[in-house]
């Protein structure tokens, strides 16, 4: 089973002052599409502490998916964009531009989301909004696809057979 860690950027989680509800709602959701997942790990809204945390799943527990949760918005704390941008090798715009595009159909606020998405080594790190409505809405957006890039991405598919 292909391994995912799950990223938290909450200050508020981080502090204790809230619980964590859209990290669960992602390990939840990948564990039943077939993912295991190997840690969920919270940080505060900081660009260090966010950059460290995704360098620790891609680089020293070599995981093929980050999903990273909040801190994409516009509050002078959202960070979580910047230091994905920091580490990812190449951009999968994409993913990104799919959330934002199909949860407009859900919210028009989904606009204000700056989640990236990218590549970096052998995995594939993902920005999505903190709420966990909004996670499990973008997950069910990109989850299918997204197993098929691992594939690419680790080289068990070597082409896109048309679905
Ligand atoms: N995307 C989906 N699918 N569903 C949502 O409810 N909320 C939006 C947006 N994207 C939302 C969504 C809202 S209200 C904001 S402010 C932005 O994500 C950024 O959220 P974040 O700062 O928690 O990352």
């Amino acid at each position: 089973m292909r391994k995912v860690g799950i990223i938290v950027a909450s200050d508020k989680c981080y502090e204790g002052l809230r619980e964590d509800k859209s990290g669960k709602a992602i390990a939840q959701v990948v564990s039943n599409a077939g993912f295991d997942v190997a840690e969920i790990v919270i940080v505060p809204d900081e660009f260090d502490r966010l950059k460290n945390a995704i360098l620790y799943f891609t680089d020293e527990l070599e995981v093929p998916l980050v999903l990273t949760t909040g801190g994409t918005g516009f509050s002078q704390r959202d960070v979580t964009p910047e230091a994905t941008k920091a580490v990812i090798e190449r951009e999968a715009q994409g993913i990104a531009e799919a959330i934002r595009a199909k949860s407009l159909e859900f919210t028009n606020r989904a606009m204000l989301s700056r989640a990236v998405a990218g590549l970096r080594k052998n995995s594939l790190i993902i920005n999505l909004p903190g709420s966990e409505k909004a996670v499990r809405e973008a997950l069910d957006i990109i989850l299918d696809a997204v197993k098929h890039g691992l594939d690419i991405l680790l080289g068990e598919a070597s082409e896109c057979a048309r679905v």
